[in-house]
């Protein structure tokens, strides 16, 4: 098994040329694509919808999509994200009023489901939904915008939650979203992390390639520190 998946945010792609960029980054090696949906509600901003993840589909990006819902409600627009091809849908605690009925519906649905915690988000909420969850997701930055500055409490946090994970042996993935850039990868993947979203500082280069093959390679050292 693969040790680390890089996940490209999209938001930060260009949109008048979407799915174009998103074949590009996948063909430049990336993993999955990360979606982020918002709704000017639970965040001070609007993103992207069912029907884009839809056009993404029939555009034939075939790769697993990781949706990302920092939206409030977050049932109505499961089934719809579902249909439109999502692989995996993680929403916020805070926004759900019946957590593990959402994280149900989810898997329901036929997704995986992921469970996002903000930087103040108490990580309590593991203590009944790890063994329902397929991936934790650790913002870095507080949600709603990309190009924000990775905040150093994370690293404590990603640590615990490692703690938490292996105690369980639960193979949950730990996704680290937020400020993410070839020169903090490694440190985050030394903490414990093996899901990286990475928007700006992927997707602000011209040569995708030559930018994941430098990842790949910060990643490769993580993978030896962690060894030895
Ligand atoms: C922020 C989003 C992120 C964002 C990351 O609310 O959830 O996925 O696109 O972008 P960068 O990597 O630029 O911080
Ligand atoms: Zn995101």
């Amino acid at each position: 098994m693969k040790k680390f998946f890089l996940a490209p945010s999209i938001l930060s792609a260009d949109f008048a040329r979407l799915g174009e960029d998103t074949q590009k980054v996948i063909d430049a090696g990336s993993d999955l694509i990360h979606f982020d949906v918002m709704d000017n509600h639970y965040v001070p901003n609007l993103t992207m919808g069912p029907m884009i993840l839809e056009s993404l589909r029939k555009y034939n990006i075939t790769v697993p999509i990781d949706v990302h819902l920092m939206v409030k409600p977050v049932d109505d627009l499961i089934p719809q994200f579902a249909k439109a091809g999502a692989t995996f849908i993680t929403f916020h605690p805070e926004a759900s009023f019946h957590i593990e009925r959402t994280l149900n519906l989810i898997k329901e649905h036929g997704c995986k489901a992921g469970l996002a915690f903000n930087p103040a988000t108490p990580l309590n909420f593991l203590d009944y939904t790890l063994e329902k969850l397929d991936l934790i997701l650790l913002m870095s930055v507080s949600p709603g915008f990309g190009n924000q500055s990775f905040l150093p409490s994370t690293f404590n946090k990603l640590r615990a939650v490692r703690k938490i994970i292996d105690a369980n042996c639960s193979d949950v993935l730990l996704e680290v979203d937020g400020g993410v850039k070839l020169d903090n990868i490694a440190e985050i993947a030394f903490a414990g992390a093996n899901v990286f979203v990475i928007g700006s500082g992927l997707f602000k280069y011209t040569n995708y390639e030559l930018i994941i093959k430098k990842i790949r390679n910060e990643l490769q050292h993580a993978y030896s520190r962690s060894i030895h």
